[in-house]
């Protein structure tokens, strides 16, 4: 996919709570997985939902992403393989939830994960970071740490006021610590398209972001809910159901987006 050796990072970031950040990381994760890449997915949210949803037990996670961005612990290290071949998972514990307050007093705050990244990138070709629900210094530093930034928006009624505000953040990571920071696109999740608010939100989406919003949107379908009380991916939880059809659809457009910036980037 890449021709360079260091993975490709790409935060998923959205500041609004239960929008489908980690059900994205987890079943994009799992997508991309399936199709031969190797992806680690990093759980940067102290609720650590991704770590519980594929099954990893507290007393298992030893090494975790707080270790990672303070304690000088290796990507490799922490990084947990999954039932799923291809995945594996940097588990997040409540301790990440002191990590703000630590970054904050420390010199190069926004560059931890960076930092850690570069030091010890994992053996993987996609780096998945599921962000908190805040534009707190965790996502920052996701944000400075990554390529680019994948936003899950949930199709409600105030869902592009929450996108702004996220947008902006973005602009100032790039003025300062990562110019290179890309928008990967936006998804719209919990998407039902008989129900004419979505429509709605898809139009003004499409209208104001134009080719930023990817084809594929993520159903609403209850399988995607079920599938982290099994630990299980929705791929492996029920492969046919509308929720894995949808999460392989948009690991195929991701694909194509990476394959055509790698292309861009040789080109010049
Ligand atoms: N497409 C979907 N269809 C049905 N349920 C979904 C879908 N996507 C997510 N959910 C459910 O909605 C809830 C919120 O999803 P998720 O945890 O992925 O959001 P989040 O943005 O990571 O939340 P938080 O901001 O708290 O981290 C979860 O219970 C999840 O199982
Ligand atoms: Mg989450």
């Amino acid at each position: 996919m890449s021709n360079l050796s260091r993975p490709r990072v790409i935060a998923i970031a959205n500041q609004k709570g239960g929008v489908g950040k980690t059900t994205t990381a987890i079943n994009l994760g799992a997508a991309l997985a399936a199709r031969g890449r190797r992806v680690c997915v990093i759980d940067l949210d102290p609720q650590g939902n991704a770590s519980t949803g594929v099954g990893i037990e507290r007393e298992d996670r030893r090494v975790t992403s707080y270790d990672v961005l303070l304690e000088g612990a290796a990507i490799g290290d922490a990084a947990l393989p999954l039932g799923t071949p291809n995945l594996t998972l940097v588990p997040a514990t409540t301790d990440l939830s002191s990590a703000d307050v630590q970054m904050m007093s420390s010199g190069r705050r926004t560059q931890h994960l960076r930092a850690a990244l570069l030091r010890s990138a994992p053996d993987a070709d996609v780096v998945l970071i599921d962000c908190p629900p805040s534009l707190s210094l965790l996502t920052v530093n996701a944000l400075v740490a990554a390529d680019s930034v994948l936003v899950p928006l949930q199709s409600e009624f105030f869902a592009l006021e929450g996108l702004s505000q996220l947008l902006l953040t973005v602009r100032e990571v790039r003025q300062t610590a990562n110019p290179g920071l890309r928008l990967e696109g936006i998804v719209l999740t919990m998407f039902d398209g008989r129900n004419r608010l979505c429509q709605q939100v898809e139009e003004d989406a499409r209208s104001n972001l134009g080719e930023l919003v990817f084809e594929t949107r993520i159903p609403r379908n209850v399988r995607l809910s079920e599938a982290p009380s099994h630990a299980k991916s929705v791929l492996d939880y029920d492969p046919d159901s509308k929720g894995a059809i949808a999460y392989r659809a948009l690991a195929g457009e991701l694909l194509r987006r990476l394959a055509r910036d790698t292309k861009e980037e040789v080109d010049g």
